[in-house]
């Protein structure tokens, strides 16, 4: 396949960089929007709209194939053997409470454990803690090494026969690290468990193959990868999905209903009660074929080269600090830090008062932050973190360290 060259030019597909003037860092928040997904949004809304699934006229079947060709366009997208694997919800933290309270609630017992690591975003952590609450099942903690990696070696001595979940993120929100998920599903299905991945924060900057990877369940969100927010992904093997009661009741998940009883659907549609977000999936496709055109070897290249350049001018700069450590290979597109003596949320204004987006606080990954703190003796659980997407440059790099080589001397040190 013939690829898009990736250079300066794409910033022409998004305007809002342009009409903002803004130096874009908080691709790992949300991410911008090209024109194309914004054009086929618009385009469902002003030729194909109806509500689908449910009328026999044009304008309904139209809606229902624009929302079943996205979901084809998911599944390959990630490899899913079959496009009845793709459920869509609204975000990746919409997904991780169905895979949480459908299958975690339904199978899980007292005796049972949920491994999830202590590097997870609030969304792969909160939804066990609540089922695990219920259903009287153990939550274990499996700790990140000081410098962000995981030993795999302590997590296959943790994993029993007891564990039943294992819930890992693809890559940190916060160190950028990636782990490495085919060996932990592996090791997850060595025991009988099975192997949940939140990959909310890898679908736009690695290459995703739920095939090869045998991972069981796989969450994430539209707005991460240059699509609009409201649409989310939960990828489930299908052998798992069918025995799945639903999460969400209503319109259109059923196959028939009594005044006692109801038979549901089969996977995917008896998770998708209600009406859908079909103007979403659709957005979805759109920045499917925006990121294939410029193709994943491009897109890493980039990114990495981007981290890379502003971990080297981080920890040049006095008093910082690099969550996950200053190697900048294991960063890839995200780095976090800390400025001794400078509040995070005072880094990040000084940063906002250049019109430099970039985001401060604990990410929603609070017992990682305080994790590193314990481990260095530091007081602060909050950071500073900077994240590329397909549009930065070197430019919007050293715009960022130039600045932050500023910030102490603004501060009064
Ligand atoms: N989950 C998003 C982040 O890490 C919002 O910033």
């Amino acid at each position: 396949m013939e690829y898009k060259e990736l250079n300066g030019d794409i910033r022409k597909e998004f305007p809002i960089l342009n009409n903002s003037g803004a130096v874009y860092l908080d691709s790992a928040a949300t991410t911008q929007k090209p024109s194309s997904v914004l054009e086929s949004v618009g385009r469902y809304y002003l030729e194909d709209n109806a509500n689908p699934l449910r009328g026999i006229y044009d304008l309904s079947v139209k809606a229902t194939d624009d929302y079943e060709d996205a979901r084809q366009a998911v599944a390959d997208f990630i490899n899913a053997k079959s496009a009845s694997e793709i459920i869509f919800t609204r975000n990746a933290t919409e997904s991780l409470n169905l895979a949480a309270f459908s299958y975690g609630q339904s199978v899980l017992t007292p005796c049972d454990e949920i491994i999830v690591s202590t590097a997870e975003h609030h969304s792969n952590l909160l939804p066990w803690q609540t089922v695990a609450g219920i259903t009287g099942a153990k939550v274990s903690f499996f700790d990140p090494e000081p410098d962000g990696s995981f030993d795999l070696n302590k997590l296959e001595s943790m994993i029993s026969d007891r564990t039943k979940i294992v819930a890992i993120t693809h890559v940190s929100n916060v160190t950028g690290r990636i782990n490495d998920i085919k060996t932990i599903a592996a090791l997850a299905h060595k025991r009988g468990a099975v192997c949940v991945v939140d990959a909310a924060q890898s679908v736009a900057h690695l290459k995703t193959d739920v095939r090869d990877t045998d991972v069981d369940f796989l969450a994430f969100s539209g707005h991460k990868m240059y699509a609009p927010m409201g649409i989310g992904v939960l990828y489930v093997k299908e052998n798992i999905a069918k025995d799945m009661p639903p999460f969400l009741y209503g319109g259109e998940m059923i196959d028939k209903v009594t005044k006692l009883s109801a038979l549901y659907a089969p996977a995917p549609r008896k998770f998708e009660a209600g009406t859908v977000n079909v103007g979403g999936a659709v957005g979805l496709k759109s920045a499917i074929e925006f990121i294939n055109a410029y193709g994943f070897e491009q897109i890493i290249s980039l990114e990495n080269s981007l981290s890379a350049l502003a971990v080297d001018g981080i920890k040049k700069i006095p008093g910082a600090q690099i969550i996950g450590g200053d190697k900048a290979c294991n960063h890839h597109g995200i780095v976090a830090f800390r400025i001794e003596g400078v509040h995070p949320h005072d880094v990040a204004q000084i940063f906002a008062d250049e019109n430099i987006c970039v985001r401060a606080g604990h990410h929603c990954a609070e017992p990682l932050h305080k994790y590193f703190a314990d481990i260095s003796g530091e007081k602060v659980t909050s950071s500073t973190r900077m994240s590329v997407g397909i549009y930065n440059t070197k430019e919007d790099v050293e715009k960022f360290l130039g600045v932050l080589s500023e910030i102490r001397e603004r501060m009064g040190y």
